[in-house]
């Protein structure tokens, strides 16, 4: 649903100012003595601040007896933000329940898969489907959407605050009768149920739903069908409370949009968001990064799938950091430069939003170490002065604001069946990691400076040139007929080791391996050739393969081999194949780990198969990431300086909203870490002239 509603995040709402970049972070101003409030307005609106989000931990503040409400306190600190012209992102505050609720109802804490009961006296110790803990709480999110329904100052809702971060899977009671319902929902009858979980191995077989239960601490491997439905269930449990969150806000206030914090990527891979996104009116995200060589692509990378996830409309970066963080094991401070950086690759992939974990750096409690716009130091800082000037970045770059990242022509698939389904255990190894070997690819997608979506499985695929599936494990029928559909369409598929391999109930395709796409592919595998830790093996084409091989026979004239194996037990045999049919793209695959430094090579061979070209010119290719969103009559070219060294440019083409100055002869350097923003004509290439 998109936000009908006059009032909106992106416009002011106490001047008439046009819609322009929302700017701000969670803001927490119970944790401050009543003198600071109205110097963090003025400090705020300094800093080019347009929105803040109030109230997200403040349960025990505005409730703090069961009988016993406070309000006082929010009306006037919504006050004091309106009258600065700050807009409220306002919390439904049911995140964190206080200790009273948990003192009278100590059921409704989660249960761990040990059977252990976790404690108060952090956040988030609530059980998704307590129906004690959701009586509670949607008392509390009615009180605040009557009392603020017509609150000037309130531009959205922020429904409790991510969701399942702490407490995706709970093993309770409540979770045992839930998960039976909705297996019910699923499967109809125990027949069903039976069949589809194989109860017959090992002697499972269920005789009522009463027996059933999550997959708590068992004597071996729990039944996978059951581990992989857990997980299924658990993702719907929450997504089944944010609505019940949000058909309270409905009710009493449908014309405020709400939203709820998704964390695609930096959290857990417990939600699957794009199944959540169509309950919310805008999708909204968190994002940390994680020091090391790939930090900025899997920035990249998530805010590409956030994007995919918001079905192409602007979103929401509700959270990101300033700088350090407090939960690595070592929380390194970001460099000169990331800070804007960082935000600014957001916004290249959609964001209209941007907004930090948190305004003012809390001087006690368990984030005193995190950074904030306003840190320990004070205004009089580095920091402070970054984000300012990212303020006024953002102004300049009102233009840009409603206007929609422009599809790419290949595209990454991200299904979440598949995360799930390979890093259980009882597989033939566990060394791979889902997450890492599709990051890889994005990695060299970037590398060769080549724009790719990450969609998930039920995106169409039509407009794609290329479309990359790495450990697309989980291949239900349809979606085999559908990749078949798309290749005999003239697409170009890849896919790499075990992929295909099950259904949706995580029952073997029979008759060899890569199973569901073993006609598509032409090949047949009849075992694995799974590597140990440390094991590589060499390819004829100069690669390097880990984890992975595969025992390869072709199946198909179609086929030809575009690596073998050199060293190993399949020495001599295909490492990589790529079967191009007659009466359409092709469909390669890659049977082995090559990582983020083995995959440029063969992902330029591929992708120059199906066509597909840089748009960036050939010395910036890697150096610089290139974004490009539209407005339908103006595109606007995001570039993006990857590296710590100057990347020059001969010849631009566009105005430039933001960057450097351009130089003498139209050139343009872009400094180490920075950003520029270029605005053209439709359909213009700025490097045309580059060559
Ligand atoms: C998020 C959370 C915030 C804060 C932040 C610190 O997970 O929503 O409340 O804890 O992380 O990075």
């Amino acid at each position: 649903m998109t936000p009908t509603s006059e009032r909106h995040w992106l416009r002011p709402t106490c001047d008439d100012r046009p819609a322009r970049f929302a700017y701000g972070a969670d803001y927490n101003p119970e944790q401050w003595p009543r003198e600071v409030w109205k110097e963090d307005v003025r400090l705020m609106r300094e800093a080019g601040v347009t929105v803040v989000s109030v109230a997200i931990f403040s349960w025990a503040r505005l409730q703090p007896a069961e009988d016993r409400w406070d309000f006082d306190w929010l009306d006037e600190v919504l006050d004091l933000l309106h009258s600065g012209g700050i807009s409220v992102d306002l919390a439904t505050a049911t995140a964190s329940p206080p200790p009273w609720l948990t003192t009278l109802h100590p059921e409704i804490l989660p249960v761990t898969h040990t059977g252990e009961t976790l404690s108060q006296g952090a956040r988030q110790h609530w059980r998704p489907t307590s129906p004690v803990f959701r009586r509670y709480a949607l008392r509390l999110v009615e009180a605040m959407a009557t009392r603020y329904a017509d609150h000037p100052a309130v531009v959205a809702w922020h429904i409790s605050n991510e969701l399942g971060c702490h407490n995706i899977y709970d093993y309770s009671d409540d979770a045992a009768r839930a998960f039976r319902d909705w297996l019910r929902t699923r499967y109809g009858t125990l027949d069903e149920l039976n069949r589809a979980w194989a109860t017959s191995f090992w002697s499972q077989y269920y005789g009522d739903w009463d027996q059933i239960q999550p997959p708590r601490l068992a004597a071996s491997h729990a039944n996978p069908t059951q581990q992989l439905d857990f997980k299924r269930f658990s993702s719907d449990a929450l997504r089944d409370y944010l609505r019940a969150e949000r058909d309270v806000l409905r009710r009493i206030t449908p014309d405020i949009p709400a939203t709820t914090n998704f964390m695609v990527m930096s959290g857990t891979k417990g939600m699957n968001y794009p199944d959540w996104a169509a309950e919310i009116d805008f999708v909204s995200n968190d994002h940390y990064t994680h020091p090391g060589p790939q930090r900025l692509d899997e920035l990249s990378f998530s805010a590409a799938l956030t994007h995919s996830i918001a079905q192409g409309r602007p979103w929401f970066l509700m959270e990101h950091s300033t700088s350090a963080v407090n939960w690595q094991p070592v929380n390194v401070a970001k460099r000169p430069g990331e800070l804007a950086r960082d935000s600014l690759l957001h916004v290249a992939h959609g964001a209209d939003a941007v907004c930090f974990f948190q305004w003012r750096q809390s001087a006690a409690g368990a984030e005193k170490h995190h950074s904030a716009m306003v840190p320990h130091a004070g205004p009089d800082s580095e920091v402070f002065r970054s984000v300012a000037e990212l303020g006024r970045t953002l102004e300049t770059l009102t233009p840009v604001t409603g206007s929609v990242r422009e599809p790419a022509r290949a595209a990454l698939v991200y299904d979440w069946d598949s995360w799930w389904a390979v890093e259980r255990d009882s597989q033939p190894s566990s060394l791979v990691d889902y997450r890492q070997e599709v990051l890889d690819w994005y990695s060299a997608f970037l590398s060769l400076g080549v724009r790719a979506d990450v969609v998930t499985t039920s995106a169409d695929l039509s407009g794609y040139d290329f479309v990359a599936a790495p450990l697309l494990h989980v291949v239900p029928t349809a979606l085999a007929g559908r990749l078949e559909a798309y290749v005999h369409g003239g697409g170009h598929l890849a896919t790499t080791y075990y992929a295909g391999v099950v259904d949706e109930n995580d029952h073997v395709h029979l008759g060899g391996y890569p199973g569901a796409l073993r006609d598509l592919l032409g090949i047949r595998i009849e075992e694995f050739g799974p590597l140990r830790d440390g094991e590589d093996v060499q390819l004829d084409d100069g690669a390097v393969g880990t984890v992975w091989t595969d025992r390869i026979d072709l199946t198909d004239p179609e086929v030809t081999v575009l690596a073998r194996y050199r060293t190993g037990d399949q020495a001599g045999r295909p490492a990589i194949t790529r079967r191009v049919p007659q009466d359409g793209g092709s469909a390669a695959y890659v049977s082995t780990r090559l990582g983020s430094q083995g995959l440029p090579d063969v992902l330029g061979r591929l992708l120059s198969g199906a066509g597909v070209r840089s748009e960036l010119p050939a010395h910036a290719r890697g150096r610089v990431e290139l974004t490009v969103r539209t407005d339908g009559s103006h595109a606007y070219w995001f570039l993006v300086n990857r590296t710590d060294e100057p990347v020059a440019f001969d010849t631009v083409d566009g105005e430039i909203l933001t960057g450097p100055t351009p130089v003498a002869g139209g050139g343009l350097t872009l400094p180490p870490r920075a950003v520029a923003v270029l605005r053209v004509a439709s359909g213009t290439d700025p490097f045309a002239q580059a060559g």
